[in-house]
This record gives C-alpha cells, sequence and structure tokens, in this order.
C-alpha cells in the first residue's frame, strides 16, 4: 500500500497566518490528507514553524525584540490559528527543536564528506552605518532579473526568481537606507552543478506535476544552475557544525535548513508517540519495501527551493545507513504550488494590513466558512480574489441555501411525519434510484479531484449532490404526499435521509465541523470511512437544528472595523467605502458595540472617517434645537429684583438663601452663586428672576424661584439689566 508523508510549507514565525497563506498551502493539504485519511491511506501530515534566517531577525528588530521572542511567541499564534481553522496536522513542530539542529548539521557535514561543499572567501554586502553584514533581507533594490524595484534579498515578489543581495540593482540597507558596501567573508557554498543533469531528468520524468510547477523549475534549469551559499554572517540561527575560525558566529543558511524541518519534525513526532524508528518509513526509498509518496504543499514563491534546492539538498547527503541498510533519501513525489489569493483586487500586505488575518477573521465567522470560501475561491491555477461581497454571496446562496437547507428539510420531515425515526422506503421510482446514483458518482468523482489537487472542482461537485437533494424533495414534494401517500412520503424521506448521510461523509475533508453536526444530527458513531452504506430504517435521528446562519452586511462591517481598522484605518476605509455608507458603517458599529462600548467605537469611526464623522456630528448638534412656541415662553413670569440679604445655606457648601426684592414682595432663592460671588459683591445688585417657578426645597431650603444667570461650564455671571428699572418690571 502507498504511503504518504505530506507537508505544508512551514511558514516563518515572524507574523501571523493570513488568508493567503491559507489557501495557498494548508488549506489544500488539509482536505487531501482528511480524504486520504477517510479512505484508510497510511499518511502522515507535518508542518511547523521555520524559525530561522532573516525573517525572523529583521522581525525582531523591528519591533525591538530578541529573535527567540519573536518565534516562542509566533509559535504558539500560528498553531492555535491553524488548529481553530480545524488544520489537521499529525504534528505541528519548529525548527528550534533540537533535533532539528541535529540532523540539519548532519545534511551539511554530509554534504561536505561527499565534496558536494566548497568554501569560498567572497565579497559580501555590508553596511558601514550598522556595522554589520547584511544577509538576504537585509538589502533591497531591484531585481536583476524582472527588473522590478524594491526586493529583498532572498527573493524577487514579483517573478520568483531566488535572488542574493550581491546581484541585486541599486542596493540599499534595509535597516537604515544607506547604500551597502562589500567585505570579505568566508562561506559554504553547494556545487549546484553537481545536480543539475540529475535535476532536469527527475524534474522531466515527474509529468504528474502541476504544469505550472514544472515549467517553471526546467525553465530555470535550462539556464544553468551555480554555486549557492548555504552559510550565513548572522548571530541567530543553526551553527555551522565544522572547527574552523572562518565560520565562527555564522549558521547555516534558512533555506537550507527548513526543508530538512519536514525530516526532523517527523523524527520528533514518532518520538513522542514512541515509535523512534517509524520515520524512516517515510523518508527513506524502499525502507521496508513499501512506496512511500512525499507532497509538499507550497504558495508558488517557495516552488525554486522545493523542487530544485530540496532535492539538490537531498541528493547531496548520499545514502542514509543504519542497522537494516543503506538507503536514499525519497525526492519529492509532487508538489502541488498555488498561485497567490489577493484582497479585493489587491496583493495581501502585511505592513499595510492589507489581509485577512485568519485569527480575527475566526473571532467573527465559523472556520466552515472560511474554509468553504476559500476553497471555493482557491488559486489553483490563476491568481485569485478575497471579495467580501463575494463571500457573503457564496455563504447565504450555497452554503446556507443549498446545504443548509437540504438537510434541515430531510430532518424537519422524519421527525414531523415519522416521529424522528428513519422510515422504511416502499418500491422506489426512478428519481429514486437516480439519488442512489448520483450518490455513488459523486463518492467517485469527489476523490477523484481530491488526488488530483483540484480542490475547487471536488467541492463543487459535493455541492452539486447537496442541489441534486433540494431538486429531489422539490419534485417528490414529501409535504403534499404526506396527506394522500405515506408509502411514498416515507420512501422520500428515508432516501433524503441516505442523500444527507452521503453528504455528511463527503463534506467532511472540506468543512469538518459541519460534517461533525450532519453526523450528530444523524445521531451516527463516529465517521470513520469514505464510503457509503445506508441507515437502515427504524433508526432514529435528533431533531433538525440549523446547520448554518447567514452572513450579514453587519458581520462584515463589524469585522472590518473591530479588526482591520485596528491596525490600518486606512485599508478599512478602502475596504468600506466600496460597499457601504458612512451612516451605515456607524449605525451598525454603534449597535455591535453596544452603549458600554461606545467610546471605543466612536474612536475607531473616527479613525477611519475623520473629519467626516465630526462635520456630520457637528451638523447633527446643530439640528438639535427645539423650539418654544412663543405662548409657551409668554408663561414665564421674568422680573427685575434687588438682591437684599445673602447668608449661607446651613446645609450645602456651595450654596446662598439670597432674598431678593421684587417691589411689591420679597422672596427667597436658593442659589449655587458661593464659588463665583462673595456676599458683599451680590447685596445692591440688580438681578432678573423666574418668579412663577414652581416652589421647590433644596436642601431644606424653600426656593421661591430662580435667578438667571449664565454658565459656560467654567464661570457663572448673573444677569443683571443695563440701566436702571423699577423693581418688579416685567423682563420679556
Ligand atoms: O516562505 C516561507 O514562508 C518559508 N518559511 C517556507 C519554508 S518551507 C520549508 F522549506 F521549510
Ligand atoms: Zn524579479
Amino acid at each position: 500500500m502507498t504511503r504518504y508523508m505530506v507537508t505544508s510549507a512551514l511558514p516563518y514565525a515572524n507574523g501571523p497566518i493570513h488568508a493567503g497563506h491559507l489557501a495557498g498551502a494548508y488549506l489544500p493539504a488539509d482536505i487531501f490528507v482528511r480524504y486520504l485519511r477517510l479512505k484508510g491511506e497510511d499518511v502522515i501530515y507535518i508542518c511547523g514553524t521555520d524559525e530561522h534566517g532573516t525573517p525572523i531577525t529583521f522581525r525582531a528588530l523591528k519591533e525591538g525584540k530578541s529573535p527567540r521572542e519573536i518565534v516562542d511567541y509566533y509559535y504558539e499564534h500560528i498553531k492555535t490559528t491553524f488548529a481553530r481553522a480545524k488544520i489537521s496536522f499529525d504534528y505541528f513542530g519548529r525548527t528550534e527543536l533540537p533535533v532539528h539542529y541535529k540532523v540539519s548539521q548532519d545534511f551539511f557535514l554530509k554534504a561536505l564528506e561527499n565534496g558536494h561543499l566548497v568554501k569560498k572567501i567572497t565579497k559580501q554586502a555590508y553596511c558601514e552605518h550598522d556595522k554589520m553584514f547584511l544577509p538576504d533581507r537585509y538589502v533591497i533594490g531591484t531585481c536583476p532579473y524582472c527588473g522590478a524595484e524594491e526586493q529583498r534579498g532572498d527573493q524577487c515578489e514579483v517573478c520568483g526568481r531566488p535572488l542574493t543581495p550581491e546581484i541585486l540593482i541599486n542596493p540599499r540597507c534595509n535597516i537604515c537606507g544607506n547604500p551597502i558596501t562589500f567585505k570579505d567573508s568566508a562561506h559554504y557554498y553547494i556545487k549546484m552543478q553537481d545536480f543539475q543533469e540529475k535535476l532536469r531528468k527527475w524534474i522531466e520524468g515527474n509529468e504528474h506535476w502541476k504544469p505550472n510547477v514544472r515549467n517553471t523549475v526546467l525553465g530555470w534549469i535550462k539556464e544553468g544552475l551555480e554555486e549557492r551559499a548555504i552559510t550565513r554572517d548572522l548571530n541567530w540561527g543553526i551553527p555551522v557544525p565544522i572547527e574552523d575560525e572562518d565560520m565562527k558566529g555564522k549558521v547555516l543558511y534558512v533555506w537550507f535548513e527548513a526543508p530538512i524541518g519536514y525530516i526532523s519534525i517527523t523524527i520528533e513526532h514518532f518520538k513522542r508517540i514512541g515509535k523512534e524508528e517509524e520515520w524512516k518509513k517515510y523518508w527513506l526509498s524502499n525502507y521496508d519495501g513499501e512506496e512511500t509518496r512525499i507532497i509538499h504543499f507550497i504558495g508558488k514563491d517557495n516552488i525554486p527551493f522545493h523542487a530544485i534546492f530540496w532535492p539538490a539538498f537531498l541528493m547531496s547527503y548520499g545514502k542514509f545507513k543504519d542497522g537494516n541498510g543503506e538507503f536514499e533519501w525519497l525526492l519529492p513525489y509532487d508538489i502541488p504550488a498555488n498561485e497567490y489569493l489577493n484582497l479585493e483586487g489587491k496583493k495581501f500586505s502585511t505592513s499595510r494590513n492589507w489581509a485577512i488575518w485568519v485569527h480575527e477573521f475566526l473571532d467573527e465567522f465559523p472556520a466552515d466558512y472560511l474554509r468553504y470560501y476559500l476553497t471555493a475561491i482557491m488559486p489553483e491555477t490563476r491568481d485569485s480574489d478575497f471579495n467580501f461581497k463575494d463571500f457573503k454571496a457564496k455563504i447565504n446562496e450555497e452554503l446556507v441555501n443549498i446545504l443548509g437547507n437540504f438537510v434541515h428539510r430531510a430532518l424537519t420531515f422524519v421527525n414531523r411525519y415519522f416521529d424522528g425515526k428513519v422510515p422504511e422506503r416502499g418500491e422506489l421510482d426512478e428519481l429514486d434510484r437516480q439519488a442512489f446514483e448520483e450518490i455513488e458518482k459523486a463518492f467517485e468523482e469527489v476523490g477523484e479531484l481530491i488526488t488530483k489537487y483540484r480542490f475547487k472542482d471536488a467541492l463543487k461537485r459535493v455541492m452539486a449532490l447537496a442541489a441534486f437533494g433540494n431538486r429531489y424533495f422539490d419534485y417528490q414534494q414529501p409535504w403534499k404526499t404526506a396527506k394522500t401517500d405515506k408509502q411514498r412520503t416515507a420512501t422520500t424521506v428515508n432516501v433524503s435521509l441516505q442523500i444527507v448521510k452521503a453528504l455528511g461523509i463527503l463534506i467532511e475533508p472540506f468543512l469538518p465541523d459541519a460534517s461533525e453536526k450532519i453526523w450528530h444530527l444523524l445521531n451516527l458513531e463516529e465517521l470513520k470511512k469514505w464510503e457509503f452504506t445506508e441507515i437502515p430504517a427504524g433508526h432514529k435521528v435528533r431533531k433538525a437544528e440549523i446547520l448554518f446562519r447567514k452572513v450579514t452586511d453587519e458581520d462584515i462591517i463589524f469585522f472590518i472595523v473591530k479588526h482591520i481598522a485596528r491596525g490600518n484605518p486606512e485599508s478599512a476605509k478602502l475596504l468600506l467605502e466600496k460597499y457601504y455608507k458612512m451612516d451605515e458603517v456607524v449605525k451598525v458599529t454603534l449597535e455591535k458595540f453596544g452603549k458600554e462600548r461606545k467610546d471605543e467605537a466612536m474612536a475607531i469611526l473616527k479613525s477611519i472617517y475623520k473629519e467626516k464623522l465630526e462635520k456630520k456630528e457637528k451638523k447633527k448638534e446643530e439640528k438639535k434645537v427645539e423650539y418654544v412656541k412663543f405662548d409657551e415662553f409668554a408663561k414665564l413670569d421674568l422680573r427685575v429684583g434687588k438682591i437684599i440679604e445673602v447668608e449661607d445655606h446651613p446645609n450645602a457648601d456651595k450654596l446662598y438663601i439670597v432674598k431678593v426684592d421684587l417691589g411689591s414682595e420679597v422672596r427667597q432663592l436658593v442659589a449655587g452663586l458661593k464659588k463665583y460671588y462673595s456676599k458683599e459683591e451680590l447685596v445692591n445688585k440688580y438681578v432678573v428672576i423666574i418668579t412663577n417657578l414652581e416652589p421647590k426645597k433644596l436642601r431644606g431650603v424653600e426656593s421661591q424661584g430662580m435667578l438667571l444667570a449664565a454658565d459656560d461650564g467654567k464661570n457663572v455671571a448673573l444677569l443683571v439689566p443695563d440701566k436702571e428699572v423699577k423693581l418688579g418690571a416685567r423682563v420679556h
């Protein structure tokens, strides 16, 4: 039986995982592996974080942290995120494992022993300002192959070629921006020429590879392979394992040791489950007479490293010897590489936060939604686009309306008419028979498509069965036959439930949670096999439940405001403006954040809309004026009076008791003026009072009216007539 060793590219432990990563190398591998497991194949799925090299040290430098802090943090972060996305690795390790140091150093030493390495002193990029060598990402400049500007010294993001700092045009230091200089440094180089012919033949023979991978690589090989440095001047990584003054403080090149991580992490995995020798069956050719296929799922930027360098490193080792004999390392059987995923038409960018971060997305949406959508748009043969409107449409119109709806209908009917027990079916009509044929075909075709890495089509095929289910149900009209022909209804419900069961299996590789829910609703024991067997009549199922709820505009707005705006309000603005008016965004945000988090919501909204929102708020304030009818105003009796006596209020620090002469009577008022006027200032002052305000007790003393005063929040000033008038004069 063929064995499978499946890997996904080891992600750098220098940042979170975004949807582009997931769609490129992890989700396809997971679908593949889940399918193989259900088929009962012997398969191991290995991954882990890539924790060395300038991607790590550069990030550490930018964040003011140590490389160790960065990798420890992101190892946990990435591992958790994958678990939440239901990526089912057998083991998720890391290249900081001690076993990885050992195996990587062993590979170096074996290549050296076999004469494939050569030490050379060459001019290496150096920054006089930062006083250091500048390997890989520490240099930026123009790609000599395609002319793309601002490319980092390890690889051109535009044409995909591996680069070195020395060949960049207009190279600058990526830390300080100054032009670089060159300084002598000794390094080990692998003689790629040694493997040129063997690689070419091997790749030409790999006719089952995706054409995009095979053709690109063959093109590069034909141009000729050159020596490539596999050590670096860097203070973070795996030390070069030889006693040599020249190699002091130098480390193995990350792209030399990272793929070896696939092996070392497998070794660690088997050690942890107490089967120390087992890894050999997966990595060594013909170790026990069974064939193993090593399949590396990667994104297209990783193609040269997996299809040229990595196989060359495996060849450079020569034979692996143990007590059982001498064995060649297995070369990759296949390297399915995906193209890129864009976000709303533009490339994902970490620095501009133009990205869907998986951990954030999963805070708001179920893993199945992300998996469904990313599979539906998987960039298998060309770049594709993550688009929020499309996301909403695919979830609502396909997942909810087709799959969710069908499962719900079948379960509702068995409960409504048959007390939740799968009814015995009667004679099958043509459509019933077709249903069973459809099930059988679906199993075959979905499996076939998955093994060809055509995941998008495979998912479509599963959904086609769900759509068939709905059509079947509509045609048989069990709600009508229930009144006329119970036997017919029983057959329809029975067959529908068989389709539901088939869907529960077929959907597992894509949507493991939905599969589990369907299994639970059908009240079946653990799903173990990619094989359809009927649910027997009489089996009791559970009550219908909603499988998926619809995605609303509110959900999308909330996600963008809460998550994307936090990292970059500009990106959030661009996304929001594409679909929504500001008013709607404000309304939804305030509702979703709720009263307690209103301030937080407003702060985010202001960061997105800035002046536009402030202007709007001001206008609203102005509009808020409430008009008073003249009659109502006229009801107020305002009169001029003179303060004749002021005393402290016995029970309140801020209040005075003031007596005011209105000519015909003297009124007693309680006024909060103590902070603003002394008693002397007040006595003899002419003031305006409201005389017909309902009398009220203030801290036990009656106040028979109110003094008019202006209050700007800081200061309080009494209103006084600016000429002498008679006491008791009416104010209007
Ligand atoms: O491109 C990347 O993210 C690399 N860390 C992938 C490494 S894959 C393997 F070779 F380790
Ligand atoms: Zn280029």
